[in-house]
């Protein structure tokens, strides 16, 4: 927060905080285990991981969205903030580390240090944050505790008697660490200006038939007050807060929310995308505030999605208007397809996010639908082409050093750095590579290489130019829209052999020849043929059957009917609908 003056006054009784971890190595569950002691929860009789409460989130058993939640212990009131572990909904985490003055490292035992507690580590740094350093899941006998903790030494130059130990399963050293939290991370930190003034930082909403738009706040100066005017200072909106709150086991209204407070502003307003995460509530008088704004979120890969009976085209329209309420990050906008009909291009923060709508399209919307695999999106502008870079960070155990380098040159990269947490036996190895390579199969191939010890993380860093263009797909000299995509020239020929070999079997042959071919940038440069075939259900084995199958006739012809109704026509060839999904599918 540069140019604004920061105080920690003591003695107020309130900490913020978070716990940043890798997947998997327990957020979830010491949040839970908290929980019990603060008395929101009681133990054993409650659903496991109360701050998933997205059905989906928990039964993939990974945190999508954040939940903030008020504690008390002894005298102290806790506001914990639990955060999201894929890498996908990273920026997640950058909101969470602006609202609080510390974090919990959390480390399980048993892996080690990962990628994504190298990430998260360093962003904290990065924000000043104090890094209290846990070991988790010192229960389990695979614990590995001298080694994590060296590791944990080396990489944050701390000693080792600052290094917590829990089991977030059993409890054990958990309230040990609440009283740890009370000692190391400082009150909320405030803004001091002459003028008294409002400021409270947005970081997360979420929609609400009946109330609107609920946003997550952190009041850095003045207080919220129920029926008090103010204005979203980026989007310049105003509006009067309906409500005030904490976030307890569920939302409970309060008077007001007060200097370092976390909690909820019931806005009525009913457009999720008016109240952007990072926005700062204000009074209407202030013209200017000292807080930064969040990076707006991107969408990184595409999709379309077309609905498999097209009267459900407003079905679908709907369903996405609906997901849209509550996710900011969903980007839509309307698409024709010759063969598929009207549809929808949607982007997503990566593929697990495409997955999660995908499935919540299907299952809460009961929508059948086609949707093409999610491809990194190339920009083109002036003729040039241009594509996203991210920065991948690898942890591996340095025996697999040199096979992980020899993978990672396949994928267009640039290497960077390579550190290691000095006398550990692990490195940190850094490199530049294109959104489309990481997410091709380079993740599978790493864990491959690595026997899974090696982890990964990866931020967008920028759109780089590169000598790319459209490979388009014929059949029957009929360019279709659906099957082409922009690839790099040297990759284009495999990229088309790769195409070619799998339309072949995904198109069944037909009455005529199939020509299918590759065309780049122009010129065609590659093709397969189908042969025809001529199939009547009708003959068996040779024989045609009597007059007396009529039953069994009707029956054949109704199930080739049936599968008529799975293809779609591309000028005279039928292409089954499967083939729209699969011919980009990831191995
Ligand atoms: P994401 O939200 O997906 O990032 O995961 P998380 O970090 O919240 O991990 P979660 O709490 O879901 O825990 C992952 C798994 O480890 C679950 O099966 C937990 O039951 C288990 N687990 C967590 N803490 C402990 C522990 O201290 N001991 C043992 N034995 N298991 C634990």
């Amino acid at each position: 927060m540069r140019g604004v003056n920061v105080l920690h006054p003591e003695g107020v009784k309130m900490r913020n905080f978070a716990i940043i971890a890798h997947i998997d190595h327990g957020k979830s569950t010491l949040a839970d285990r908290m929980l019990e002691i603060g008395g929101l929860l009681e133990r054993g009789r409650h659903e496991e991981q109360f701050l998933d409460r997205n059905p989906i989130s928990r039964e993939r058993g990974i945190t999508i969205k954040l939940a903030p939640v008020r504690i008390n212990y002894q005298d102290y009131i806790f506001n914990l903030i639990d955060t999201p572990g894929h890498v996908d909904f990273s920026y997640e985490v950058d909101r969470t580390l602006a609202c609080i003055e510390g974090v919990i490292l959390l480390v399980d035992a048993t892996q080690g240090i990962q990628a994504q507690t190298v990430a998260n580590a360093l962003k904290s740094i990065e924000k000043n944050l104090i890094v209290i350093p846990v070991l988790n899941k010192i229960d389990l006998p695979s614990r590995m505790i001298e080694k994590t903790k060296k590791q944990l030494m080396n990489f944050l130059g701390v000693s080792e008697s600052e290094i917590l130990m829990i089991s977030a399963k059993t409890g054990e050293g958990v309230e040990n660490l609440m009283k740890e939290i009370i000692k190391r991370i400082p009150p909320p930190r405030l803004i001091s200006n002459k003028e008294p003034k409002t400021i409270a930082l947005i970081f997360d909403s979420y929609y609400d038939l009946h109330r609107g738009v609920i946003a997550f706040v952190r009041v850095f100066q003045g207080r919220l007050k129920k029926g008090e005017k103010v204005k979203l200072y980026h989007a310049q909106k105003d509006f009067i807060i309906d409500e005030v709150g904490y976030f307890l086991s569920d939302l409970a209204q309060s008077d007001f929310l007060e200097e370092g407070e976390i909690g909820y502003v019931i806005t009525k307003l009913k457009d999720i995308h008016q109240v952007r995460v990072g926005d700062t509530i204000v009074n209407t008088q202030v013209n200017e505030v000292g807080l930064p704004g969040y990076k707006r979120v991107k969408p990184m890969v595409f999709a379309s999605i077309f609905p498999v009976d097209g009267n459900d085209y407003l079905n679908l329209k709907n369903a996405l208007a609906r997901l849209s309420l509550n996710d900011s990050s969903l980007s839509y906008s309307p698409i024709y397809s010759q063969a598929l009909g009207a549809g929808f291009r949607v982007g997503f923060l990566g593929l697990l996010h495409a997955e999660i709508i995908q499935e919540r399209l299907e299952r809460e919307f009961n929508l059948n639908l086609i949707l093409t695999s999610p491809q990194v999106e190339f920009k083109v502008e002036n003729n040039k082409v241009f594509e996203p870079i991210v920065k991948i960070t690898i942890i591996t155990p340095k025996e697999y050093l040199s096979e992980i380098m020899n993978l990672v040159l396949q994928y267009r990269s640039k290497f960077i750095n390579m550190n290691n947490f000095s006398s550990s036996e692990e490195l940190i190895l850094v490199y530049e590579m294109p959104m489309s390579e990481l997410f091709s199969d380079f993740f599978d191939n790493l864990k491959s290489v690595s026997s899974g010890y090696a982890s990964l993380d990866w931020e967008f860093l920028r759109y780089q130019e590169v000598n790319a263009g459209k490979l388009e797909i014929l059949i029957n000299n009929e360019a279709i829209e659906e099957f082409s995509t922009i690839v790099v020239k040297e990759k284009a020929y495999f990229e088309a052999q790769k195409l070619l070999a799998r339309l072949r079997t995904l198109i069944p042959r037909q009455q005529f020849e199939v020509r299918i071919q590759a065309r780049f940038m122009g010129k065609i440069i590659a093709s397969e043929r189908i042969p025809p075939f001529r199939k009547n259900v009708l003959v068996k084995s040779g024989k045609v059957l009597g007059t007396g199958d009529i039953g069994r006739k009707r029956k054949l012809i109704d199930r080739q009917k049936e599968g008529k109704k799975k293809m779609k026509m591309v000028g005279r060839v039928e292409v089954p609908k499967e083939a729209f999904k699969e011919v980009f599918r990831r191995n």
